[in-house]
Parts: C-alpha cells; sequence; structure tokens
C-alpha cells in the first residue's frame, strides 16, 4: 500500500469529519455481531448458572442453560459459539476429555437439538480435564516432569473425534502441541470427518491475560507454568514460523492469542498468510475492562466498541470474546 500525498497543500481532514453521515461514508472498519464468537462454560448439572466472580456477567452453565445463552445471542445475530467443558472427573491423564457421554458431547447434543444453524466450535485441550492442570499428559525428560508432546497428540485427535461426532462444526486445538493440526487432520480424515475444519490456536502465548478463565474453567496448573507449550510474548518472529507451520499442516482458520497486547502479530499474520485470522480477546481483557467500568472510570460500551473495532482494523476477521452478546446489543442500537 502507497502513502498518498495529500493533492492540495492546503487538504483539510476535518472536513470529513463534520458530520455524521459523512463519518459513516467514509469509515473503513466495521463491526458486525456476526463477526463474534460467544466463549460459553459448560459443566454437568441441571438449572446451573454459576457467575465467575473474577468475570462480571460470564457464568457457568449446565447443558440447559447453555442453551439459553446460546439462543440469546441467536436472537443478537451471533452465528457462532466456542465451548469449555468442565468435567465431573479430573485425572492424571484427562480421560473425562474422551467420553463419549462427557459434558462436551451433552452440550453439543442439546445445542443441536434446539439451535441447529449455531457454529459450535470445541476448543480442544486437556487442561480442564487433568488433576495437574496441564495442556496434556505429562511424562519426564531430562529430570523434569513436562507435557509429553506425542502422547498428548493421540489424545488430542481422539478428543476431535469424540467432539465431531457428537456435532461439533469446527474443532479450535489450543494446547500449542507441536504437529497438532497434522494429528487432527489425519484423524478426522480417517474417521469420515474430511468436511471438518480446524480453527489452530497457532501463535497461543504464555500469558498473564488468561488468569480469569483458569477460575472459570477450573484448569490452573498445579505446578510450574504453560511457558514450555505455550510462546514466549517477547518473541513475533516465532509467532509467523508457527502459523506457516499449521497452515502447512492443514489448518483452515489461525488464531493469535491474546488480542490487545498482540495486535502487531495480528496485522502481520494478515499482511504474510492471507488467511482467515481469528482473535481470542481473552479472559483478562475482559476482567480489566469490567473492574474499571464497574467503578465508572471507562465507559464500558465505547471502550468495548472501540476495542472490538480496533482487534478488526489490526487484521481479524472474527473475535472471540466475552463482551460478544453485549457489543451485539450496543451495535443493534
Ligand atoms: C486452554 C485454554 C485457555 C484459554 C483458552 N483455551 C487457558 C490457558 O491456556 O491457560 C484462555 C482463554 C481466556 O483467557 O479467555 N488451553
Amino acid at each position: 500500500m502507497s502513502l498518498l500525498v495529500p493533492r492540495f497543500p492546503d487538504w483539510r481532514p476535518r472536513r470529513l469529519r463534520r458530520l455524521p453521515a459523512l463519518r459513516q461514508l467514509v469509515r473503513e472498519t466495521e463491526l458486525r455481531p456476526d463477526d463474534l464468537v460467544l466463549p460459553l462454560f459448560v459443566r454437568p448439572g441441571q438449572g446451573i448458572r454459576r457467575e465467575i466472580s473474577s468475570m462480571h456477567g460470564q457464568y457457568q452453565h449446565s447443558p440447559d442453560t447453555l442453551v439459553e445463552t446460546a439462543a440469546q445471542a441467536w436472537e443478537l445475530g451471533i452465528r457462532a459459539v466456542i465451548l469449555f467443558g468442565i468435567p465431573a472427573h479430573k485425572d492424571e491423564v484427562g480421560s473425562a476429555a474422551l467420553d463419549e457421554a462427557g459434558i462436551i458431547p451433552q452440550a453439543l447434543h442439546a445445542l443441536k437439538r434446539h439451535l441447529p444453524e449455531l457454529l459450535v466450535i470445541t476448543d480442544e485441550c486437556f487442561c480442564e480435564y487433568t488433576s495437574h492442570g496441564h495442556c496434556g499428559v505429562l511424562s519426564e525428560h531430562g529430570g523434569r516432569l513436562d507435557v509429553d508432546n506425542d502422547r498428548t497428540l493421540e489424545m488430542l485427535a481422539q478428543q476431535c473425534i469424540v467432539h465431531a461426532r457428537a456435532g461439533a462444526d469446527v474443532v479450535a486445538p489450543s494446547g500449542m502441541m507441536d504437529g497438532m493440526v497434522a494429528a487432527i487432520r489425519r484423524a478426522l480424515d480417517s474417521a469420515g470427518f474430511s468436511h471438518l475444519p480446524i480453527l489452530s490456536y497457532a501463535a497461543k502465548y504464555a500469558s498473564a491475560f488468561y488468569g480469569p478463565f483458569r477460575e472459570a474453567a477450573e484448569s490452573p496448573p498445579q505446578f510450574g507454568d504453560r511457558s514450555t507449550y505455550q510462546m514466549d510474548p517477547a518473541n513475533a518472529e516465532e509467532a509467523l514460523r508457527e502459523i506457516a507451520l499449521d497452515l502447512a499442516e492443514g489448518a483452515d482458520l489461525i488464531m493469535v492469542k491474546p488480542a490487545l497486547a498482540y495486535l502487531d502479530i495480528l496485522r502481520r499474520a494478515k499482511e504474510s498468510f492471507g488467511v482467515p485470522l481469528a482473535a481470542y480477546n481473552v479472559s483478562g481483557e475482559y476482567a480489566m475492562v469490567k473492574a474499571a467500568s464497574a467503578r465508572g472510570w471507562l465507559d464500558e460500551r465505547r471502550i468495548v466498541l472501540e476495542i472490538l473495532t480496533a482487534i478488526k482494523r489490526a487484521g481479524a476477521d472474527f473475535i472471540l470474546t466475552y463482551h460478544a452478546l453485549d457489543a451485539a446489543k450496543w451495535l443493534r442500537g
């Protein structure tokens, strides 16, 4: 893109800002409800709507109340949700994640029965299912306990097949295991799901912004942190290599996460690859806005729409955000 030099030395940019209709006419980025994906937390039970204390306005649902919230989203013009499951039991290997009657299959069945057109994305990871809170199976390497990449790949592939059979429309692996997209693609294809797209959390950083999510999903790591698999916030070139690798392995959609502190990565990803790109406006970003708004320090409506528009302007085609319901309401006026 070339920078346009004003044709007249007296070019006055304010001329195009004087009238609301004129500003609307020259607006470059438009945010719409169907750009937004609503993340939802689901746990076993009935009639549950348990507020997450660090994320005001967000809840752990049981499958029945999950359907109510998803229906509300659909009414507001949101067309997609992403599901995170909190199982009844956790163990060392996260076996509840592979249960055909587990919490995500239950949620998928309920959603598909009541809202057949709603796009349901499933997060594919083990941290909610393991007793130690790490994103896969552990084993010892050189005296250190760490997530075993290749054993986790096999389990991830199985988890995706379980979700595909239960009706998932898109699978979204978030564990940052090497080779996860290729392993999942191969497994889905041989199980008859070659039509199912993969949304890869390709550039996912080891971020403190995930704090509130770990309360919501009851998934904090019980020892250490996730920096042996998630990316170092200092690295940008590496994010581009991660994305290239996932595309080569067959990813259909790519994600950058978190969003706000990583707008440069979004922009570079969009310019380098031009593929459909998602941004995850994560739990900590949401919590900051909610906390400041509750004190009257920020105007919540204006700040949320500004943030989401900026994420889209930076290069995101769609945005996973806990603000989705509110933003969709505000966008409709
Ligand atoms: C699971 C996962 C996490 C998030 C999405 N998927 C947590 C983590 O990596 O610790 C974070 C989402 C958010 O903070 O809103 N691996």
